[in-house]
């Protein structure tokens, strides 16, 4: 499922970013984009991010 529109960042490829390191949701802002235009999609990134950093 797609996170962000605007650019083209899906669960499964925060969950990703998280698996390769990324701790925060800053560093998977930093890594993906994702979030950095309209800000939509900060509020459901965020908590998928969160997530995925206690279940590693
Ligand atoms: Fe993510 Fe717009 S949907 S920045």
């Amino acid at each position: 499922m797609f996170v962000c529109l605007c650019k083209g960042v899906s669960d499964h490829k925060i969950r990703a970013t998280v698996e390769s390191g990324a701790r925060s949701w800053r560093e998977v802002r930093a890594e993906t984009g994702c979030g950095t235009q309209c800000g939509k999609c900060a509020c459901v990134a965020k908590t998928i991010t969160r997530e995925a950093v206690k279940s590693e």
